[in-house]
């Protein structure tokens, strides 16, 4: 055989299209480490106060989303589930299982508009998953789903089946790049903005808002 013979046949490679969760993950990376080091700056699992801090920010956080998770129009074109993913009711639980009271609204922050929205869904949907590990180090302070850490529990059907099932619908999308960037924008909005509930919450001694 010669090495004209050798020589692998010419294909054209298509360009690999990132899905828009693919891209949602890639562009988000730098702003999940950001915030994940920072809340561990912050010791949230040294003692059940620092953990009240950290139920806190999720609060300022779920407050907001809450509203996005119960709107019929975003149902309709993500997800028929929507509303049942919302834990804005298991964070109030938590907090009031640790002997806090449930603060007000810490933000008026809110996404411009349903695309906007759905990169925060996006977040508040991940950090989900990303809870598993935040479940195992509250169990060492006494609490677990069914005491002071509900919100961080996995749904019935499993956390991957159920992420899988959210991922699937940004999927399904079909939207213009232009579109999806509006998508990554208010991704990164939500996490800039549960970052600046971390500063106040953990390192400027704000109480509620
Ligand atoms: C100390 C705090 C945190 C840690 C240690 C952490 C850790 C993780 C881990 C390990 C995953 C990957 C899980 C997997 O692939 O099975 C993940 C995913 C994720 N987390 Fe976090 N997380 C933290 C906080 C947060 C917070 C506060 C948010 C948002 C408010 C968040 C948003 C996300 C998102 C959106 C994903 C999904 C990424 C993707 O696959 O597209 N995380 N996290």
């Amino acid at each position: 055989m010669d090495a004209q013979q050798m020589e692998a046949p010419v294909v054209s490679q298509p360009e690999t299209n990132p899905s828009l969760w693919e891209r949602l993950k890639a562009s988000t990376r730098s702003a999940h480490e950001g915030l994940d080091s920072r809340i561990m700056q912050g010791k949230p699992f040294a003692g059940r106060e620092n953990y009240g801090r950290f139920l806190l920010v999720q609060h300022d956080f779920h407050a907001i989303v809450s509203g996005l998770y119960n709107d019929p129009a975003l149902a309709e074109r993500l997800l028929p589930d929507l509303a049942e993913r919302d834990r804005l009711a298991l964070l109030k639980q938590d907090i009031r299982d640790l002997g806090l009271d449930v603060p007000g609204e810490a933000s008026s922050v809110r996404p411009a508009d349903a695309l906007e929205s759905i990169g925060w869904l996006y977040v508040a949907e991940g950090s989900n998953l990303g809870a598993a590990f935040l479940l195992k180090a509250a169990a060492e302070l006494g609490l677990n789903e069914t005491f002071g850490a509900r919100h961080l529990a996995g749904a019935p059907e499993g956390r991957g089946r159920h992420w899988k099932t959210f991922t699937a619908a940004l999927d399904a999308l079909g939207l213009s790049p232009d579109e999806e960037q509006r998508i990554v924008s208010g991704a990164n909005a939500a996490f800039n903005t549960v970052r600046s509930f971390v500063e106040a919450r953990f390192f400027e001694g704000a109480r509620a808002a």
